[in-house]
């Protein structure tokens, strides 16, 4: 960035700049000085230029001011990128339809952390890689049980998770690039099987084994479901939906959750500790939390006829009610992965010979009141990923409480590929944002007795 002349001055210095480097830069002016910054424009392979500010505050003195990040590209990234207006996502460069049709959560696990499609035999390799850290601790099983039985499962993945840097000493060194993949296959590995854990202890049923014969997914159903005394037969419609679900959470550029897992490697975290970060943020309702919000929203409504009344009130602006599963921050068109869920949740409604349910009636309804409805056509308001994953969760017998960490379990390869990339980084850096200061000024401290 130059800093390049007052309004006083007779030539500011931008005619410094070659005609082609002009277009290549972004002025701010200061009015109140008249002093001019010449700010680089930096180009993507695709979405909008940036405006690089990283010398603003040293040549300028100023910050720049953005809360919640609507104006911010926080990082340079080659892994998801997102058109929010077209409704586009890719997964280094592959549309996500595709994956979610043709391709299997682990072979995208191996794409977003690895940057291509595998060959068959690192396919073959992948696999293996993970289906053999499945298996947790031991010491696990006794950690656990320090849980209450009825903890929200998330509340004790974040826990567990973070837990697992006291079991796994040997691959914390984050500047060794073979202890970070053995972390990597770790988290991704063990997270379906603390998951179906973090149920069985909900339900007082005993911890299931992960088994290496099976697909990531039918694994995680067999955890799931499967108890000592019968037999459990794993549903391949209902397994290659669960993967689907896998593929479409897998990643999401630089949501709150990821954001907060780069912030917290950032400072040489180990990894363990930075996905139970990204778990934390995951939680919230307005994040991976909508999922279960969308349920208890349509339980809520309790019946079809009741649909204009609640949009009445989610316009009330005085009601604080929000039609979950609706709106998101970058899509100002229909969510890409919600067209997939919509039409696997009639798939697996079908194949389970599930007729008329009436969460999926209400559902549809109110999808297509909301889409005919002028306010959330003014607003760009569409459904999100999350408004049919619950009805295709619920519908396979997942526990309400579970589908956030459904979410988890997919996102976690998205946390583990983000943060390997800012790890890998030449010159990488600690996260410090700035602020704008608003409080007191500096004044003396008051004793007690004169307050
Ligand atoms: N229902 C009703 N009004 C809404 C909704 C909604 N779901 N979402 C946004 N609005 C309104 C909002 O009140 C505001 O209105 P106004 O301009 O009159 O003040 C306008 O639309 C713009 O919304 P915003 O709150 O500025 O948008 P945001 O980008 O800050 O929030 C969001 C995005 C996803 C948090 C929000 O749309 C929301 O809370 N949706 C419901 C929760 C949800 O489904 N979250 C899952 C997101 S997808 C999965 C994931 O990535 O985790």
């Amino acid at each position: 960035m130059t800093k390049s002349s007052t309004p006083d001055a007779p030539t500011p210095k931008l005619n410094e700049h070659s005609l082609s480097d002009v277009r290549k830069t972004a002025t701010l002016i200061d009015n109140l000085t008249g002093i001019r910054f010449e700010l680089p424009l930096i180009d993507g392979t695709l979405g909008p230029k940036v405006i690089d500010i990283r010398k603003l505050y040293t040549d300028s003195g100023y910050f720049t001011y953005d809360p919640a990040f609507m104006s911010t590209a926080s990082c340079d990234s080659k892994i998801t990128f997102i058109d929010g207006d077209q409704g586009i996502l890719l997964h280094r460069g592959y549309p996500i339809d595709e994956l979610a049709e043709k391709s299997d959560f682990l072979e995208v696990a191996y794409l977003l952390l690895h940057g291509e499609l595998p060959k068959a035999s690192e396919k073959q390799t992948f696999e293996r890689n993970i289906t053999y850290h499945t298996m947790l601790h031991e010491q696990v099983h006794e950690f656990f049980r320090g849980f209450r039985r009825d903890s929200h499962p998330m509340a004790v993945l974040c826990g567990a998770v973070g837990a697992l840097s006291s079991f796994y000493h040997d691959s914390l060194d984050i500047h060794d690039p073979q202890q970070r993949e053995i972390a990597s296959h770790r988290l991704i590995a063990k997270m379906p099987t603390l998951a179906a854990m973090a149920y069985k202890y909900s339900v007082g049923q005993p911890f299931v084994y992960p088994r290496n014969d099976l697909s990531y997914s039918s694994n995680f159903l067999n955890m799931m479901f499967s108890v000592p005394a019968e037999k459990y037969k794993i549903n391949p419609v209902l397994a290659k939906a669960m993967d689907r679900i896998l593929i479409l959470h897998a990643d999401h550029e630089q949501n709150a959750s990821t954001s907060t897992v780069r912030m917290a490697g950032s400072s040489g975290a180990n990894p363990f500790a930075c996905i139970a970060a990204g778990i934390a943020s995951l939680w919230g309702p307005a994040h991976g939390g909508a999922n279960e919000a969308v349920i208890l929203m349509l339980k809520e409504i309790g019946h079809k006829n009741n649909i204009p009344e609640f949009i009445k009130m989610v316009k009330d602006k005085n009601a604080g009610v929000k039609l979950m599963g609706f709106g998101h921050r970058v899509y100002k068109n229909y969510d890409p992965r919600a067209t997939v869920m919509r039409r696997s949740c009639h798939e697996v409604l079908d194949e389970l010979g599930i007729k008329n349910e009436p969460l999926l009636e209400m559902a549809m309804e109110l999808e297509r009141i909301a889409l005919e409805d002028e306010y959330f056509i003014e607003r760009k308001l569409y459904p999100n990923v999350d408004f049919y994953s619950g009805i295709i969760l619920r519908a396979m017998g997942i526990p309400t409480s579970m589908f956030t960490v459904i979410f988890a379990i997919a996102r976690t390869v998205g946390w583990i590929s983000q943060w390997k990339e800012m790890i890998e980084e030449p010159g990488q850096k600690i996260s410090r944002p700035r602020q704008l200061y608003s409080g007191a000024p500096k004044r003396k401290y008051v004793p007690l007795h004169k307050r």
